[in-house]
């Protein structure tokens, strides 16, 4: 076990945790943070994705023990009221349908947004290509995605 002092969502939060721990362990487990879901943990569906200093990262293959002072942002920590533009526009567009990789998407599309403010379709379909969603909404994450480019 180690401390570990970690920056979520602009806090700092102490963790005493084997160093090998996923950081989706330790922001579900330890800090309470459980709108980041657990899909494969092996890097392939996204359910699990975060923000590491704003780039979209896998949290289910991220040691915490490799994270130091850098900013981690979860689903709680995007907006302080859940009006981040991606949020609205999922709204707008009724996007999710049993909404269990919907973490996972928002924050994807939100790192895509930050990095590319005007994404083509090739751009979303290449940055959302990670984020499966076994309910099938895809077409309705592009049309968000494109409107809170566009907002
Ligand atoms: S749980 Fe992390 S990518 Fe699937
Ligand atoms: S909304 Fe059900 S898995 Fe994506």
């Amino acid at each position: 076990m180690a401390v570990f002092n970690l920056n979520v969502n602009g806090k700092t939060q102490q963790v005493d945790v084997d160093p090998s721990t996923p950081m989706l362990w330790v922001l579900r487990d330890n800090l309470n943070l459980v709108g980041t879901k657990y899909g494969c943990g092996i890097a392939q569906c996204g359910s699990c994705t975060i923000h590491l200093e704003g780039v979209a990262v896998r949290s289910c293959q991220l040691p915490v023990s490799a994270v130091g002072n850098q900013k981690v942002t979860t689903i709680e920590g995007l907006s302080e009221h859940a009006d981040h533009p991606v949020q609205k526009a999922w709204l707008e567009h009724d996007v999710p349908q049993c909404g269990y990789c919907q973490a996972g998407q928002i924050m994807s599309a939100a790192a895509l947004l930050k990095s590319n403010p005007s994404p083509t379709d090739s751009d979303i379909e290449g940055a959302m290509n990670g984020n499966i969603c076994r309910c099938g909404t895809y077409t309705r994450i592009k049309a968000a995605i494109k409107s809170a480019a566009n907002s």
